[in-house]
């Protein structure tokens, strides 16, 4: 075991705050690595301040963080993939059963005994899990991606859950050029949705509540952007799209969106909002659409995605910020003040 320097909440109301946590020494599968970037996402603020208490509630302290980007310091006898001084990743997950025909399948993110990067049963430690808002993390090497060289780090550690995230149901429903897709709520997630719909040749129209993201949106790859405020705006879009992914993090109606699917459309959850959201069944029936979920990606369509990423030059629009504005930042969040998401500087934990 030795000591790393993190950044945790001890209760649902604390800010987080400077900590030092444990880490096991890495086995002979595990890398070790020096984690240079950790994305804010969401779902850090959503865990932090217990908001999925009935799915997955908090267990404190907790340190957050599952979009790392770093660079190896040690690579047991055992690796492959990795030697000292490579850049590496890790994302949501750091281990599953590997048996289960979902692991066989790559399809990690639906193992029934899969661990999550923060907050979950830890089976090295007893614990739980601890992420990467820390100066260093020990995965397994089955879990950790490789970077591409020629991404700009800050931007790249977002793609490893806002970009898997919102690349696999675009890949899992067939978006392709011609096809005309749909993006709610420009924030971390939905603006990589935007390049990836951009990437994928489909037709992109962004739906926003924040007037003053138009601009940005265009710039990002929309083709249209819609105030969904506005009803008139929306009406003009009734029954046309193929796809709708939905990325918004708060309450909202989500049968204004139901209507604006053609026949057999479908829209996807991705934001995962603290309380239930209703459905007009009559929206759903009257023209076979479909509405479902997708929780982030299996480790070898992550890989896929940020190899896709290395060749279009895709990584995240960054605020950079040192740790110690994490705070403010969750703040920022929730006003949904984000251009279009926070990268933490990890070499500010130096300091503390
Ligand atoms: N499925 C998964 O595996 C997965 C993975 C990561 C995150 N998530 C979840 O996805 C959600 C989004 O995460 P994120 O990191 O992208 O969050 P974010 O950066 O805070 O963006 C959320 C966006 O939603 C819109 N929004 C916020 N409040 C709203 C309201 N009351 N009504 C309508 N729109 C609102 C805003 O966009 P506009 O300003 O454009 O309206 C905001 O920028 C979170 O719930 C998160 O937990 C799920
Ligand atoms: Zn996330
Ligand atoms: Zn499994």
């Amino acid at each position: 075991m030795y000591n790393a320097k993190a950044y945790s909440a001890v209760g649902k109301t604390s800010p987080l705050s400077s900590t030092t946590i444990t880490r096991r020494d890495p086995t002979e599968h595990d890398v070790q690595i020096e984690i240079l970037y950790c994305g804010i996402c969401h779902s850090d603020l959503h865990q932090v301040r217990n908001e999925w208490s009935g799915v997955m509630p908090t267990v404190y302290p907790c340190v957050p963080g599952h979009e790392i980007v770093g660079r190896v310091t040690k690579a047991g006898a055992a690796v492959t993939k990795f030697k000292a001084g490579d850049l590496a990743a890790v994302g949501c997950m750091v281990d599953s059963d590997r048996t289960c025909p979902e692991c066989q399948q790559g399809l990690e993110q639906f193992c029934p005994n899969l661990t999550l990067t923060y907050n979950f049963p830890d089976k090295h430690s007893n614990g739980v899990t601890y992420g990467g808002y820390s100066d260093s993390i020990v995965v397994d090497q089955r879990f950790v991606l490789r970077v591409p060289a020629t991404l700009q780090l800050a931007g790249a550690a977002p793609l490893l859950c806002a970009g898997i995230t919102t690349y696999s149901p675009m890949r899992h429903w067939g978006l392709t050029k011609g096809k005309k897709a749909g993006v709610v709520g420009l924030g971390g997630l939905g603006h990589m949705g935007v390049k990836f719909a951009h990437a994928l040749g489909a037709h992109v129209v962004v739906f926003t509540t924040s007037p003053k993201k138009k601009e940005d949106a265009l710039q990002l790859g929309a083709d249209e952007v819609v105030l969904s405020k506005n009803a008139d705006e929306m009406q003009k879009h009734a029954g046309s799209f193929d796809f709708i992914l939905d990325a918004v993090s708060a309450d909202h109606d989500l049968n204004a969106y139901i209507d604006l699917l053609r026949r057999d459309g479908n829209i996807t959850l991705v934001g995962a909002p603290e309380k239930p959201l209703s459905v007009s069944a009559f929206g759903l029936l009257m023209r076979r659409r479909s509405l479902s979920g997708s929780p982030i990606g299996g480790i070898p369509e992550t890989q896929e995605m940020l190899d896709f990423c290395g060749q279009h030059n895709i990584t995240a629009d960054v605020e950079v910020i040192p740790i110690q504005k994490v705070n403010e930042a969750y703040e920022r969040l929730l006003r949904s003040d984000v251009k279009y998401r926070f990268s933490i500087d990890m070499a500010s934990l130096k300091s503390e």
